[in-house]
C-alpha cells in the first residue's frame, strides 16, 4: 500500500505515522508515505495558499490551484490517478467496512484541508471519495487521514505481526471485544474472573462471547441487531432477562436495555 499525503503540514504526518507499528511496517516496506506540502505550490511563490471567501464570512479559504498543482506534480510522478479521499466532516462516515475495502487499492491519496474550507472546485475535479471520520469538527484532515491510514494498514498483508493481528478483534463478527486480564491474579483487591484461570478453553470461549454480548448491548446496542446471534447467545442473553428483578443481578442491566433486549430476543 503506497499512502500520497496532500498537507500544509507534512511533519505532523510524518511523525505520527513513522512510529510504532506503522513506523514498522513503512521501515520494512509493507507500506510507503509521501507527504506533499501544498504550500510548495503557492501561486504566488511565498507559501500563500488561501483567499477571503467570496460572498463574505469569517475564516480563509483553500484556493483551488496550489491544491491543484500538488496533485498533478505527484500523479504525473508516480504514472496513476489513484482514489483520493478528502477528509471532511461532510463525507461518509468511516467504519471497518470501508477500511476493508480501502486495504484493496495498490494506492491512495489523503487530501487534507485547513481553515474554513477547501475550494469547490478542486473538490469536483480531483475527489473520488469524501469520507468524516465521526460526527464532530476538528481543525484539520491531517488527524482523520492518519486514522485512516493506520486502520487501513492494519488489513495490509504483513503489516501486523500473527501475534497482533489476532488482536483487537472488536467489529470482525460484529459485536465488541471481550475484556482482557493478565498478571497478577489479584490486582488491589480485583480477582481475575476465575473461569479465565480454569484452563478449561470451551468455558473460557462461552465467557469470553458471553462477555461481548453482553458489552455490545451496554456501549453499542444497534450492532447487536445486526450481529449473526446463533442458539447459545440467545440463550445467555435470555439469562440476562430472567436474571433481572432478582438479587443475584450481576449485570445490571437498566430498563432500557431490558426493553431493548425483549425486543431483540422476540424476533
Ligand atoms: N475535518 C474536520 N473534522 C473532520 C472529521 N470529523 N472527519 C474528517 N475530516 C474532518
Amino acid at each position: 500500500m503506497n499512502y500520497y499525503v496532500l498537507t500544509l503540514f507534512p511533519e505532523m504526518i510524518e511523525s505520527g505515522m513513522n512510529t510504532s507499528i506503522i513506523g514498522r511496517a513503512i521501515a520494512g516496506g509493507y507500506l510507503s508515505l509521501e507527504t506533499v506540502n501544498i504550500r510548495d505550490y503557492s501561486l504566488t511563490g511565498n507559501g500563500r495558499i488561501d483567499d477571503y471567501p467570496y460572498g463574505g464570512g469569517a475564516g480563509m479559504v483553500m484556493q483551488a490551484e496550489p491544491i491543484y498543482r500538488a496533485y498533478e506534480d505527484l500523479v504525473q510522478r508516480i504514472g496513476k490517478r489513484p482514489r483520493v479521499v478528502y477528509l471532511t466532516p461532510q463525507g461518509r462516515v468511516f467504519d471497518q467496512h470501508m477500511a476493508e475495502e480501502l486495504a484493496q487499492e495498490e494506492d491512495l491519496i489523503f487530501l487534507c484541508g485547513h481553515y474554513e474550507g477547501v475550494d469547490e472546485r478542486v473538490l469536483e475535479e480531483i475527489v473520488t471519495d469524501h469520507v468524516s471520520i465521526g460526527d464532530y469538527v476538528l481543525t484539520g484532515g491531517e488527524l482523520p487521514a492518519m486514522v485512516m491510514m493506520d486502520s487501513i494498514a492494519r488489513m495490509v498483508p504483513g503489516v501486523l505481526s500473527n501475534q497482533e493481528s489476532g488482536q483487537y478483534e472488536s467489529f470482525q463478527d460484529g459485536l465488541l471485544e471481550y475484556p482482557q486480564y493478565s498478571r497478577p491474579e489479584e490486582w488491589r483487591g480485583k480477582q481475575v474472573p476465575p473461569v479465565l484461570l480454569s484452563g478449561h478453553h470451551g468455558n473460557v470461549d462461552r465467557w469470553r462471547r458471553d462477555q461481548s454480548l453482553l458489552r455490545t448491548l451496554k456501549n453499542r446496542p444497534e450492532l447487536l441487531e445486526r450481529a449473526e446471534l446463533d442458539k447459545k447467545d440467545r440463550r445467555y442473553l435470555q439469562s440476562l432477562l430472567d436474571e433481572e428483578g432478582t438479587q443475584q443481578d450481576a449485570n445490571g442491566l437498566t430498563a432500557e436495555e431490558e426493553k431493548f433486549l425483549a425486543k431483540l430476543l422476540a424476533i
